[in-house]
């Protein structure tokens, strides 16, 4: 199975999209794309969410649409079928991550703690989502853990944003961050698209 990391073309940012509407998905999504970035992650946590994969994939099929929040098996099942090119757990079970390891698709499994670092290694996951990053301990933790578990590679989520992102990215253990202030819920309810891509381009000018 291809790393999450594969995915992301070099996109060392990848924007966390909470919606409440299909019309909003493919908004941002558009907005996210007018930046010149093609890898999101769509957060499962509304009940529209699904139907907004769906339709920014079939709408924008050069998009990477990660499914995020995929919490249990039932989940992962409805993502795969949603049409999501990878997979995003906020955090790890052995159920789940049997299931993950047997699919087909990549997945990012989230730790938050040593011992979920170990148990997602055993399962075959070396990229993993450190979550939630600010208070698992941030860039202190990361570098306390990069020599005891040196083959897991992190995509920080939870706190990241444009004055920490570097920050992050300068670690040798984190190959992207992840974050939802590059499509802040303030504007995705005010439909102001154009902060959307803007808050991208600067992104993309800070890495
Ligand atoms: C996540 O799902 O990874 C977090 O909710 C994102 O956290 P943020 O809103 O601080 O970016």
């Amino acid at each position: 199975m291809n790393p999450v990391s594969s995915l992301l073309n070099s996109q060392l940012a990848l924007p966390l999209v909470h919606v409440d509407t299909v019309r909003e998905g493919v908004a941002v999504a558009e907005a996210i794309f007018t930046a010149g970035w093609n890898s999101i992650e769509v957060v499962l946590r509304t009940k529209n969410s699904l139907d907004a994969l769906s339709e920014i994939k079939r709408q924008f099929p050069e998009i990477t649409v990660g499914a995020g929040t995929v919490l249990n098996t039932e989940i992962y099942d409805k993502a795969c079928e949603a049409g999501a090119d990878f997979i995003v757990t906020p955090t790890a079970t052995p159920t789940l991550l049997k299931c993950c390891h047997d699919g087909d698709i990549p997945v990012l499994p989230g730790v938050m703690i040593p011992s979920d670092i170990a148990m997602v290694l055993e399962h075959g996951f070396s990229e993993m989502k450190l979550f939630p990053a600010e208070l698992a301990g941030g860039i202190a933790f990361l570098s306390a853990i990069s020599d005891v578990f040196h083959e897991a590679r992190f995509c920080p989520t939870g706190g990241i944003n444009a004055d920490n992102m570097a920050d992050y990215l300068a670690l040798k253990n984190v190959f992207a961050v992840g974050g939802s202030w590059l499509a802040s819920k303030q504007w995705v309810e005010q439909g102001q698209w154009g902060k959307i891509t803007e808050a991208c381009v600067a992104a993309k000018a800070i890495v």
